[in-house]
């Protein structure tokens, strides 16, 4: 058992505070290599932005589980070197049991989301307060989940989405003694968010407004919240790639919902796709590159770019500490 603090990680606790009183949303940005975690933590040194680590059962397979938990004591090191002072959080995204959630509080995560949106209402209570109560012993964070997000949600296929029940939240957080809860207003993961060719129709600010009422300033997550930048889109087919149709969630709405009472805003599909389109694109003009940092490099580069810009102008994160 490592406690986060030895790490140096802090829980999500102070961090929404500060982002619900001055009317931003802390980025969580998922990462699965180093290139990842370097140009998110590079990014945020860079913008003074506070920052949530973000690691799922996927990445915990990919990156080995204990390779991906000294990355992550090294990103703090790692941020300090740079010169950096910000608060970083390292959490479980879309824990699928108990037994995950207590295994990543037992390696030092700082925060954990216990994901029981697709179980029936009780079940769902009954395992988030499971995790509350074994978390909460540890000073870790739990994030929970209410309403389902539209499309493939990690292991649960949903038709379409179920949009949160404003009437059920007190209820639920009241009952779990969750953190901050996920909830879905019309985001959706990956990158095909929306019909292509047709008006984006805007996030359902009227049930965050409605829950806003009913848990004043209490920390609210937004999954599935990539932009889906058409710059990258458009690079990607260009140089051999078949994204057709990829839409995602209008900048402006997400700086809408990170000013309200969202305090942590998902974004992992945007990082795939900036990645993905410097390594088509480097490796099409110099078909004689074969060493894996002359594309992995310029592919970091342009990550850090593009968080910088969200940190900046669209979580409202930057110059924050
Ligand atoms: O919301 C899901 C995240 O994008 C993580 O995706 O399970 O493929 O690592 P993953
Ligand atoms: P995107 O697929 O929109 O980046 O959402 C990521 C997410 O919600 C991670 O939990
Ligand atoms: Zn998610």
């Amino acid at each position: 058992m490592v406690h986060y603090s030895e790490l140096g990680f802090v829980n999500t606790r102070e961090m929404f505070k500060h982002a619900m009183k001055h009317g931003y949303a802390v980025p969580a940005y998922n990462f699965n290599n180093m290139e990842q975690l370097q140009a998110i933590v590079m990014a945020c040194v860079e913008s003074r932005s506070p920052v949530i680590l973000q690691v799922s059962k996927g990445a915990r397979k990919y990156a080995n589980q204990t390779l991906l938990r000294y990355m992550a004591e090294g990103a703090v090191a790692y941020m300090k070197e740079l010169g950096g002072n910000i608060p970083m959080a390292l959490h479980l995204d879309h824990g699928d049991s108990f037994e995950l959630c207590k295994s990543c509080i037992d390696m030092g995560f700082s925060s954990v989301m216990f994901d029981g949106s697709h179980l029936p209402y009780e079940e769902n209570i009954r395992i988030t307060k499971q995790v509350v109560e074994y978390a909460h012993k540890f000073d870790v964070t739990v994030e929970a989940e209410l309403g389902v997000l539209a499309g493939i949600e990690e292991h649960v296929s949903a038709e379409k989405s179920h949009y949160t029940k404003p009437e059920e939240v007190e209820d639920f957080v009241s009952r779990t003694n969750c953190d901050s809860l996920a909830i879905s207003i019309g985001t959706s993961h990956g990158a095909y968010k929306f019909k292509p060719g047709q008006p984006v129709p805007p996030l359902r600010f009227d049930i965050l407004e409605e829950i806003q009422k009913k848990l004043p300033n209490f920390p609210i997550v937004l999954h599935g919240s990539s932009s889906v930048p058409q710059k990258y889109v458009e690079i990607v087919n260009k140089f051999g790639g078949n994204l057709k149709g990829a839409v995602g969630v209008p900048e402006e709405q997400l700086r809408k919902a990170a000013a309200m009472n969202v305090c942590k805003i998902n974004i992992d599909s945007d990082g795939r796709l900036v990645v993905t389109a410097i390594i088509r694109k480097v490796l099409t003009e110099k078909p004689e590159v074969f060493d894996p940092r002359k594309y992995l490099g310029p592919a970091r580069e342009e990550l850090k770019t593009l968080l910088i810009h969200k940190n900046t102008h669209v979580l409202g994160s930057a110059n924050r500490y």
